[in-house]
């Protein structure tokens, strides 16, 4: 394995630090950066002690310039994994000026740094938002892409900017993956997901009202054209979505290309079927209220998986039941998060 390192933005919130763990244990060195908006240092504590071993962290914004190549200065990077931005769809729609700002000029950022340094790969977080309200399913990378809310057209947008820059420069080599619903912990239950308030996503919120934190679930709307009435989405484990990263970085080191991918399961599960997988798992009674539609949610959504496993030799192994137990177990063993 090479002595460089590979640089992760944003290593220490949630789909990072897993991810992290990951390259750790494959035998990659890392160097991670992250301004800590959304994450704590007890993060690092925790993955230090998973990993028996120190990582190297710099508490930098992706914003500044000047710190961004002192970091590349001070360390081999071979290649970066950039996960750092904002990503609540609500919190986009009072604060855009703010989710343009990290997520797209803070990748912009990121691209002139490394170009001034050198290092053309990288692996792009970007997410199933960008296919907007699909027209049939699954969803394959070649759909039409469309955005209704800042964070979406922040991913939209930084997509688009990985094209030109490719399209400028054939030496660089980029994988942008598109995450469907990341889910689950690690098994150890030293990390896992740690929202900030009330969760916005829906198994942080069962987990949360599992665990007593939270008194009922509401279910946004009955009504949908799904067999059950209720939202069907592609939830995937975050150590199976964690070891993509992982192959996303062998593509990386084949011929210069750009390259999309979706991450998902291919599978798609309903709010009631998740309700009910979790309470399998915990053994915990979830009390839920069907109430009115979310703005902006879609009926369904799930990934043909066709083209990970095709380009990259990847494709998810964990199953729904297993999502379930390690949320429950990270949320029963760290009522408060971190
Ligand atoms: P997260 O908030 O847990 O992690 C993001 C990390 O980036 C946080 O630790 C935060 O402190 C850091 N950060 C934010 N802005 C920064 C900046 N300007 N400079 C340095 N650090 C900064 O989110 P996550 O769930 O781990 O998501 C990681 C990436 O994946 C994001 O880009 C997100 O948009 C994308 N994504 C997430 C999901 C999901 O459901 N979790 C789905 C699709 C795509
Ligand atoms: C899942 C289902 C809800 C909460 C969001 C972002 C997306 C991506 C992942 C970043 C839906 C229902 C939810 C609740 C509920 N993030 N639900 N009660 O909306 O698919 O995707 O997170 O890129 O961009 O939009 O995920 O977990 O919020 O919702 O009934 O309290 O659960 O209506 O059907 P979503 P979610």
């Amino acid at each position: 394995m090479s002595n460089k390192s590979i640089l992760i933005t944003g290593g220490l919130g949630y789909i990072g630090s897993h991810t992290s763990i990951e390259l750790i244990e494959a035998g990659y060195k890392i160097v991670i950066i992250d301004n800590l908006s959304n994450s704590s240092i007890e993060s690092l504590r925790r993955m230090e002690k998973l990993v028996k071993n120190n990582i190297p962290f710099y508490n930098i914004d992706i914003r500044d310039k000047d710190k961004l190549n002192l970091v590349f200065r001070d360390n081999k990077i071979d290649s970066v994994i950039h996960f750092a931005g904002l990503k609540s769809v609500n919190e986009s729609t009072i604060k855009p000026l703010e989710y343009y700002d990290n997520n797209v000029n803070g990748t912009l950022t990121l691209i002139q740094v490394m170009k001034s340094n050198n290092c053309k790969k990288i692996v792009f977080s970007s997410s199933a938002t960008v296919y907007g309200n699909p027209s049939s399913l699954p969803i394959t990378e070649n759909f039409p892409l469309s955005a209704t809310n800042p964070y979406g057209r922040s991913k939209l947008v930084i997509e688009e900017i990985l094209q030109d820059v490719f399209r400028s420069d054939h030496n660089w080599r980029i994988v942008i993956l598109r995450y469907f619903n990341p889910v689950g912990a690690h098994k150890s239950s030293l990390i896992g997901e740690n929202p900030n308030g009330i969760p916005n996503n829906l198994m942080p919120y069962i987990a949360q009202v599992a665990v007593g934190k939270l008194k009922i679930l509401k279910v946004f709307g009955g009504d949908y054209e799904t067999p059950d009435g209720t939202g069907i989405r592609d939830y995937i484990h975050i150590i199976d979505l964690a070891k993509g990263h992982i192959k996303a970085l062998n593509v990386l080191v084949r011929e210069p290309q750009i390259l999309i991918a979706n991450l998902g399961t291919g599978t798609g599960y309903s709010v009631l079927e998740m309700i009910k997988a979790f309470e399998v798992a915990s053994g915990c009674q979830i009390p839920y209220e069907i109430v009115g539609r979310r703005p902006g949610d879609i009926a369904e959504c799930y990934s043909d998986v066709t083209f990970a496993k095709n380009s990259m030799d990847w494709k998810a192994h964990l199953s729904l039941s297993e999502m379930c137990e390690d949320t429950w177990k990270w949320q029963s063993l760290n009522p408060s998060g971190f």
